[in-house]
């Protein structure tokens, strides 16, 4: 009853009464009332007047399983899922689910990571509940070399569903998205595989959403959809544009196991591509100018004595007009 009387306020612009949506769902007032109380248990936010009756803010951005199922239009990807409020970290959790034989596509989302994770060992601190933190179990049959551009492919996807909710951004090789030279998502891909065998692939993504501010230690470098365009974003929403794209992209990869017929649309879309760039593999630090990322989604960097050196993996940080470094 609490999910009708909840599409009722949806329904609405304004207010409606209580004796209203009683009548139309054919209970009492006192029904109703106890119903919106429990809305509200749930995070809805929902304002009531007396002789006007109940009004849903537009701040309501509650992801609970009502949300996500209504919300999410993929066939496969998060169609399986779990929601919680609070785990260590979405990737963690996703591997134990995979452990128990979670089907392709199953969606770990979470409210609060505590033990938030970055690459190469950094935390990802900004996990709370303005933002989004989930991790989708990939079950794909690659090889473990495949899974370098199944990364490049997942930022690709969150790059084009940012686009697609009217938010302006690229992708920063391999993986990051930027919006105004800042980054805003994050994407941790970890994997569990045999020399010549992957057993499964967790792809972590965590977007800052509607985050109002970052301490000063971030605040160069970090940003949300909300600093960046100053409207407050639906987490549900961008959440299904990302698993659809996502989903989309997944499914043609592993059909041609190729990057080839990505490529051209990461390259319109890299931020790396003529910049001064300093990256840092396991082996070495280059520097050098971004010429192209090749076909197989590699960074070619032409350093200072013109030679093209080929980057499969790294961290990599991209010199801006003034000087610094993101
Ligand atoms: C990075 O940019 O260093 C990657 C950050 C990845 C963060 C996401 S949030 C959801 C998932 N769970 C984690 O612990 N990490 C990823």
């Amino acid at each position: 009853m609490k999910y009708k009387i909840l599409e009722l306020l949806k329904s609405k612009d304004g207010f409606i009464s209580g004796e209203e949506i009683g009548k139309i769902l054919n209970i009492s007032r006192s029904a109703v009332w106890k119903n919106i109380s429990k809305l509200k248990e749930y995070g809805y936010k929902i304002t009531s007047f007396t002789n006007k009756g109940y009004r849903l803010e537009d701040s309501s951005d509650v992801i609970n399983d009502y949300e996500i199922k209504k919300t999410v239009t993929t066939k496969i990807f998060g169609k399986n899922f779990i929601n919680l409020k609070e785990t260590d970290s979405t990737n963690e959790e996703a591997k134990r689910q995979a452990q128990k034989g979670v089907s392709d596509g199953f969606l770990v989302i979470a409210e609060k990571q505590t033990k938030g994770k970055g690459r190469l060992g950094h935390i990802w601190t900004h996990s709370n509940n303005s933002n989004l933190a989930f991790s989708i179990v990939l079950k794909p049959d690659l090889i473990p070399e495949d899974i370098t551009s199944l990364t490049l492919i997942a930022g690709l996807s969150v790059c084009v569903a940012l686009r697609k909710a009217g938010v302006v951004s690229y992708v920063k090789w391999p993986n990051d998205v930027i919006i105004n030279g800042k980054k805003a998502v994050g994407i941790l891909t970890e994997i569990s595989c045999e020399i010549e065998r992957v057993n499964y692939v967790v792809v972590g993504i965590g977007i800052n959403i509607n985050e109002r501010y970052f301490d000063d230690e971030l605040s160069d470098k970090a940003t949300s959809l909300f600093i960046e365009t100053g409207k407050v974003f639906k987490k549900a929403e961008i959440l299904n544009l990302v698993l659809n794209e996502f989903e989309k992209n997944y499914y043609k990869f592993i059909k041609t196991r190729n990057f080839n017929s990505f490529v051209e649309e990461y390259r319109t879309l890299c931020v790396n591509i003529g910049k001064e760039i300093k990256a840092v593999s396991k082996k070495e630090t280059i520097t050098g100018i971004v010429s192209d990322i090749s076909e197989k989604g590699e960074l070619v960097i032409k350093n200072p004595e013109n030679n093209s050196i080929f980057l499969a993996s790294g961290e990599v940080s991209v010199r801006l007009k003034d000087g610094k470094y993101i």
